[in-house]
Order: structure tokens, then sequence, then C-alpha cells
């Protein structure tokens, strides 16, 4: 049985054209590894905005009771009212801005803090693509 296996080894070897001594070993692997990887099925919307969250998570904390940043943390943030949570110094624009964090305001602010809330202290250009904005807030509203 032994002597079987290494005559068919070494035709295996032969067949690759007898380089056996520089090939490295193990070389089909990666091949396969590759294949599963591309077949992962398609992000969730949520997945996506939990992935485009990273940029906003150097300001902002999404987990219950986690501290407060450059920004507020945005643990149940969707419906909440705008510059009301403990422990955090807004502006005087946004705390004074009497807005609810509807999905609708929100998608206004991610996309032109500035241009929103004049005067509020986000230091975030925005967030122009419409269909990313939509991922943020269906991840936004995970955070309850
Ligand atoms: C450079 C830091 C920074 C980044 C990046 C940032 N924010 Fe902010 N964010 C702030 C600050 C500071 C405030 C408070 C602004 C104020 O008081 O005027 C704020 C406020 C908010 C508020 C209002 C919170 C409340 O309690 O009313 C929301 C919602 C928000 N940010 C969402 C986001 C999202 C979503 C992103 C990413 C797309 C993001 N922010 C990126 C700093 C940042």
């Amino acid at each position: 049985m032994k002597y079987a296996l290494a005559a068919a080894a070494a035709v295996a070897l032969a067949a690759c054209g007898g380089q056996s001594d520089d090939a490295p070993s193990g070389g089909t692997a990666p091949a396969g590894a590759a294949i599963q990887t591309a077949e992962a099925p398609p992000a969730s919307p949520e997945d996506r905005g939990r992935r485009l969250f990273n940029e906003c998570a150097i300001c902002h904390t999404a987990k219950q009771g986690d501290p407060h940043r450059v920004g507020p943390n945005l643990f149940g943030i969707v419906g909440q009212e705008a510059g009301k949570q403990d422990g955090f110094a807004y502006s005087q624009a946004l705390a004074d801005s009497g807005l609810v964090w509807t999905e609708e305001n929100l998608d206004a602010y991610i996309e032109n803090p500035q241009g929103f809330i004049r005067g509020n202290r986000m230091a975030y250009a925005g967030q122009r693509d419409a269909e990313r904005r939509a991922d943020l807030i269906a991840y936004l509203k995970t955070l309850k």
C-alpha cells in the first residue's frame, strides 16, 4: 500500500513537469479559498451601514452605555430629541434646534451637517450618496 501511494505521487510529480523541488508546498489550497470568498452572500443594508459607520466611529460610540467621545453616543438615536443627551456639551445650535431624529432629519443632517443645522459643531463633511445614507440610517435603527 505504501509503495502504491509513493508510485502515485511520483506520477503526479512527473505530470507537473518534474519541478517538484522548486514548487512551494500546498500551492493549490489558496485557489480553493479564493473561490469560497467570492461566493459570500451580499451584505444587507444594515451590514453595509455598519461598515460605513467606521467613519462616524472616530467621534461616536454606538453601544448602550459607552462614553461620549468627540460626539455623543448614538445608541437609540433614531426617534430621539436632538441635542438632549446627559453628559454631552452640545453646541447651542443643536441643543436649541427643536429637532427629533426622524429618518428624514437624519438623512438631511448626514448629507450636510452644516447646511442642515447652521452653527452645529459636528466636523463631518457629509455623505452625498443617498444610498449610503440609507444604509447608515438602517444601521442606526439597529442601535436599540
Ligand atoms: C469629527 C467628529 C465627528 C464625525 C466624523 C461624525 N460626528 Fe456626528 N457629531 C459630532 C459632534 C461634535 C456632534 C455634536 C454637535 C453639536 O453639538 O453641535 C455630533 C452629533 C451627531 C448627531 C446628533 C446627536 C444628538 O444627540 O442629537 C448625530 C445623529 C450624529 N452626530 C451622527 C453622525 C453620523 C451618522 C456620522 C457618520 C456618518 C457622524 N455623526 C460623524 C462629531 C462627529
